[in-house]
Parts: structure tokens; C-alpha cells; sequence
């Protein structure tokens, strides 16, 4: 499929003066606010999302769990506070624990639980241990695998074709995929690596529509081989003329995650793509509607879809080569946003929340979780904190 980037709206290639102070004050609020929660949360996992600004503690069975150690982890990373330290490895116990007793991983969800834990502690403390648990997991994530036609599928039992995820997959799977990516770095074993790269690449010519938009459902044949896509099925508004904000910014993040390991153009031309579409969708304080079919300032927000996108904008600007045209716009549109999330959504002291983003979104179509903090959100705000403040190591 010919995927071809919108031109950007005149705002996008204007100069942009954001507040770096504010950004760097964020980062030590956040920092602050995990340390308070991990009174809670030390030794527990957190829920989903933060109705009336709380985490629950669930048990380790949710797909969102590993953003919390995620979070932990970079406050590690960004102020090398021991606590944090201690608190990280807390995780990465409970994590082991999921991954030998395969509690819940029947699903593509593993590179979201394990990139944020394993892999973020052996990132950042070299531990031997913390790697094999990320490099079983990367082994777990493969037993989702179809070889025909190369993709990860999102769940459900793999010996029935008749089971109702047999063949899909979505767009979300693309942050989970640099699990398989990684693990072929350390362990040399190609079959992971042509996983990844498998899936990326029918991600790109099947379920990115050729205006950029992202289709967040595609269902392969896995006896012929053949890929269609389904707009009916989202998490968004669903049909062609819409694009799920997250799923679009699975997309900003995933595809030059992908480019980073394979150095496949595809993956850059089709990031071009997505974000142009991304960032002419937005309504005037920068920060994603829930779908991007909606463009109006009344619409609800997902403050999740924004972290996301600022990190993925934020690496393919440091990906880049320094006289390609979209270098400084891409890297000006994830500050001008990161501005606009410190400045509207962030939460504040003194607020009754454990949550660092107000005005996510889990569902929208069914009404749950919405207008509050997702674990997923406050984790990618961070990260994208982390990344302007230096020091910076990628767990993907
Ligand atoms: N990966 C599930 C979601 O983004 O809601």
C-alpha cells in the first residue's frame, strides 16, 4: 500500500518556545508522587485506571501492571534515588513470580508487562537475573506467533481456528513487539527478530490506511496468508473515516521503536505518515481526543494518547538524519504538547489523586474508565519527562 504524509498544518513548522522549567518541575512532582504511592503499591500492582483519582491494588493479572514498575524505574533512572531502586526490584520479583507461574500471558500483552520490568532493571542495574526473566518472556510472546502469515496474534487458544481471535492482531501490539526485537539483540536467535519484523512490516501494509490514519484491527488468514483489515472493530469511533487516538499513537511510538532495531525505511516513511496524521487531528490545546475523527475542543480528551505520541515524536526526532525536514518539527510538536499536558492535565499538589495525568481514557464505547488517570498514561508521561531531562535509557 502507497502510505503518503499529509502536508503538516502551519502550525506545526512554526518555531515553538516551551517551558522547559515547568517540564523539569513536573518530573520532580512525578518522581515525589510515585514515591507516595509506592506506600501503597511497593509489593502490589496497580488497577487500570484511578477512578476518583485512586489506584486499586489487583492482583498481578491485568495487561497494564508493568507501567507501574515502568514508572519506578524511571524515577530510578531520572534521579537515581535508592528507593526507587529498591522499589524496582520489588517488581521485578512479582513479575518473575506471573512469568513461572504463566498467570495470565495467554495474550500479546508480555512486551508491555515485561519491557517495563525485566528489562527496564536489567537496563538499568545490569542484573543477569532481570535479563533472563526479559528473554523467557520474550519467548512467551512467541508462542503468539503465526507463521503464516507472520504475525503476532492478540490472544486465544493457538491449536483452534476456530477461537474468535484466531488471526488478530492490532495496532497495540506494536510497543510489545520490542520485546522480540531486543531479545534477538541479546541472544542472537534470528527467529525472534523475523517475528518482530514480520509483524511490523504486515502491521504497515495492512492496517495503516494510506492518508496515515491506523486501523486498530487486522485478521489474517493464517491457512492462506491474506490480511484484511476491520474499521468496524475499535476501540475508537470505528469506520475509515476515524482513527482511535491511542491506537494512532501505538502507531507514532511503535513504528520508529521498530525502525531503531531493523533500519527498514518502511518504518520511517509509515511514522511519517501516522504522526502528520496524528498532529493535524488535534483539537487547539494539542492534546489527542479520545478518536481523532473528533477534532473539537469539547470532546474528551485521552491525556494517554498525548504521553504516548510525545515519546514516539521524541524518538524519531533523535532518529532522524540531521537534514531531513521533519528533525526539529516533530521534536517542537512532542514539546508543544508535553507543554500543554504539564500545563492542563497534569495533576497538582495537594490534589486527592495518586494519579500523575488527569482526562485519560481506557474505553470509551463501553464507558469505563474515562476521564481519569490510566497507569499507562502516567507511565508514558514520565518517560517522556525523563527523555527531555537527559540521562535518558529506552526499556523498549
Ligand atoms: N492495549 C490496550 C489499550 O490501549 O487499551
Amino acid at each position: 500500500m502507497n502510505i503518503i504524509p499529509q502536508d503538516l498544518k502551519e502550525k506545526w513548522m512554526q518555531p515553538y518556545i516551551w517551558d522547559k522549567a515547568l517540564a523539569e518541575e513536573s518530573l520532580q512532582y512525578c518522581a515525589r508522587k510515585i514515591k507516595e504511592d509506592m506506600a501503597v503499591l511497593a509489593y502490589a500492582c496497580p488497577s487500570e485506571t484511578a477512578p476518583d483519582g485512586h489506584y486499586q491494588v489487583i492482583d498481578n493479572v491485568a495487561w497494564t501492571t508493568g507501567f507501574w514498575p515502568g514508572m519506578i524505574w524511571s524515577a530510578y533512572g531520572a534521579t537515581k534515588d535508592s528507593i526507587f531502586l529498591y522499589g524496582g526490584k520489588l517488581q521485578t520479583a512479582l513479575f518473575q513470580k506471573r512469568l513461572e507461574d504463566d498467570y495470565v500471558l495467554q495474550h500479546h500483552d508480555i512486551g508491555f508487562l515485561y519491557s517495563l520490568s525485566a528489562v527496564a532493571d536489567y537496563t538499568l542495574t545490569g542484573s543477569e537475573e532481570a535479563r533472563q526473566i526479559g528473554i523467557r518472556a520474550a519467548y512467551r510472546l512467541m508462542k503468539l506467533y503465526r507463521e503464516v502469515p507472520g504475525i503476532i496474534q492478540r490472544g486465544g487458544n493457538m491449536e483452534d481456528l476456530t477461537d474468535k481471535f484466531t488471526g488478530v492482531f492490532i495496532v497495540d501490539c506494536m510497543l510489545n513487539v520490542p520485546l522480540l526485537f531486543w531479545a534477538a539483540e541479546q541472544t542472537g536467535d534470528k527467529k525472534l527478530y523475523d517475528a518482530a519484523y514480520n509483524h511490523m512490516k504486515n502491521s504497515v501494509n495492512t492496517i495503516i490506511q494510506p492518508n496515515g490514519a491506523i486501523i486498530q484491527h487486522g485478521i489474517a488468514d493464517v491457512l492462506n496468508g491474506t490480511i484484511v483489515a476491520d474499521s468496524s472493530q475499535s476501540q475508537g469511533k470505528g469506520g475509515d473515516d476515524a482513527a482511535w487516538g491511542r491506537g494512532q499513537a501505538w502507531a507514532v511510538y511503535g513504528l520508529p521503536l521498530a525502525y531503531s532495531y531493523t533500519k527498514d525505511p518502511i518504518f520511517l516513511d509509515a511514522a511519517k505518515a501516522v504522526n502528520n496524521y496524528f498532529l493535524n487531528h488535534l483539537p487547539s490545546d494539542d492534546v489527542a481526543n479520545w478518536d481523532l475523527y473528533y477534532t473539537e475542543d469539547e470532546v474528551q480528551r485521552d491525556t494517554s494518547a498525548a504521553s504516548i505520541a510525545v515519546c514516539g515524536l521524541l524518538e524519531i526526532a533523535d532518529l532522524l538524519p540531521t537534514d531531513d525536514e521533519y528533525k526539529t518539527v516533530y521534536r517542537n510538536a512532542a514539546l508543544r504538547i508535553l507543554d500543554s499536558l504539564n500545563k492542563n492535565y497534569r495533576t497538582q499538589e495537594g490534589q486527592d489523586t495518586m494519579g500523575l495525568l488527569d482526562a485519560g481514557v481506557y474505553q470509551m464505547n463501553s464507558g469505563k474508565g474515562v476521564d481519569q488517570p490510566t497507569i499507562w498514561g502516567d507511565y508514558y508521561y514520565i518517560e517522556a519527562l525523563h527523555r527531555i531531562h537527559g540521562g535518558f535509557r529506552r526499556f523498549w
